[in-house]
């Protein structure tokens, strides 16, 4: 008889193949493409720095992948330093007062103030500061206290542990948490009340210039055909809006609308669809949602379509803003009046928390038309 052997009986498993070794085999694999991936994607982001590919102006903002991104990331160290920092009791009147002080001199030209717009060069700022009256709310005053020591990098907010002592740090930060509790009006009297000679701004410079400029950049030497195909683009779109605009003002005022009011009383759904009507019905769309940004509007608005939508609610959403009746609760929603609001919110309601930004009348228009979308 031959040997029983099974025909089928396995090699002995050669000495690499134990599972152990086999899971570590595969682990190395992964973590090898995971490596891999990470330098080839850097890499290229490298050479597209170098090459000049990524825009660093700051007419447009960044992506909003991009601030969430720099928000975690400061909110997360921000919480992590400021937790050892113990904030002394912060109620004291003299101590808010001697804030608002120290406040209007070295804070107020970026932040602003309730109703009070910051200065014309920090509108332009990306990231733009924020408003603190929102940051008061959500943060505790350590972490308040810590980032005014110590700055933000990359951000343009100053350290001024270099510039303050503790006690005034302390005595701003106090200040600080009282802002959410301070409407326009009561800000002002506190302004007065601490005999502060400078007077309250209600605007931001408010503009000299009649119109803001275009977005695309003038005639480069050597590019004249370039420039020229530019300037007629520019005219031509502006004939456009003008064209626009006529529609809708005239959808806006009806024949046989004795008031303003008997057009915005109709849903707005029973107005024709006008294509122009809706894309650019006073100015603008595209130029205008790049104002948008400049004019910080999202610091305190969620604005579909934008970045940074809705990450600091100190004002209403503007959703559908475009089939709204009436604006900021006074003043039926025509495309004029909108305009109006834009320009002059405190002229046309005194104890309204949004500053005048001091926008052109371009600007309004071309931030309207864009608004006018939001249906
Ligand atoms: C030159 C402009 C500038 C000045 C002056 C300035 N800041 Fe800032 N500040 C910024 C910018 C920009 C940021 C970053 C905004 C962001 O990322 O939200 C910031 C962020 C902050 C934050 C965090 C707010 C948040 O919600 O992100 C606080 C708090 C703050 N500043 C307080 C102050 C105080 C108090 C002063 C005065 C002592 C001051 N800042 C002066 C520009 C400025
Ligand atoms: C500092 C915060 C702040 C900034 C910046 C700001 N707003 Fe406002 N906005 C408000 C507040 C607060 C209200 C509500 C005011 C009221 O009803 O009196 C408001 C109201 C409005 C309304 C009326 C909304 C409604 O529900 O009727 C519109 C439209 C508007 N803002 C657009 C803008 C645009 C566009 C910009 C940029 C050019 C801007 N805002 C900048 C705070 C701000």
């Amino acid at each position: 008889m031959a040997d029983p052997k099974p025909p089928t009986d396995p090699a002995p498993p050669p000495p690499t193949a134990h599972p152990h070794v086999r899971k570590r085999t595969r682990v190395k694999h992964v973590l090898m493409t995971i490596a891999t991936m990470i330098a080839v994607v850097a890499g290229g982001a490298g050479v597209a720095l170098y090459l000049g590919l990524y825009n660093v102006g700051a007419l447009r903002p960044h992506l909003e992948i991009t601030y969430k991104f720099l928000a975690i990331g400061m909110t997360r160290s921000v919480d992590e330093h400021a937790e050892d920092i113990v904030a002394p009791p912060l109620d004291d009147e003299a101590l808010v007062r001697r804030g608002l002080v120290l406040y209007q001199r070295h804070c107020l030209q970026c932040h602003g103030a309730p109703g009070v717009a910051p200065e014309a060069f920090a509108l332009g700022m990306v990231p733009h500061p924020a408003p603190l009256s929102h940051t008061a709310r959500e943060w505790p005053a350590n972490e308040v206290f810590w980032v005014i020591k110590h700055g933000i990098k990359m951000s343009g907010m100053p350290a001024w542990a270099f510039r303050l002592s503790e006690d005034e740090m302390w005595a701003i930060t106090a200040f600080t948490m009282r802002l959410p509790w301070l409407a326009p009006l009561e800000y002002e009297a506190m302004v007065r009340a601490v005999g502060d000679a400078t007077p309250v701004r209600h605007g931001a410079a408010a503009a000299e210039r009649e119109e803001g400029a275009p977005l695309t950049d003038g005639a480069v030497p050597g590019e004249p055909a370039k420039a020229a195909a530019r300037a007629s683009e520019e005219a031509a779109r502006a004939e456009a809006s003008r064209a626009a605009r006529s529609i809708a003002i005239a959808i806006a005022r009806p024949p046989g609308a004795t008031r303003e009011f008997d057009f915005v009383a109709k849903p707005a759904r029973s107005t024709p669809p006008a294509a122009g009507a809706t894309l650019a019905p006073i100015g603008d769309v595209v130029r205008g949602r790049v104002a948008i940004y400049q004019y910080v509007c999202t610091a305190c608005h969620h604005i579909p379509g934008t970045e940074r939508a809705g990450s600091a609610p100190v004002g209403p959403p503007l959703e559908a803003i475009g089939t709204r009746a009436v604006l900021a609760g006074v003043l039926p929603n025509t495309p004029e009046n909108m305009v109006r609001w834009l320009r002059e919110p405190r002229e046309v309601n005194p104890r309204s928390a949004m500053p005048d930004l001091g926008l052109t009348d371009r600007d309004a228009r071309d931030i309207a038309a864009y608004l006018y979308t939001l249906r």
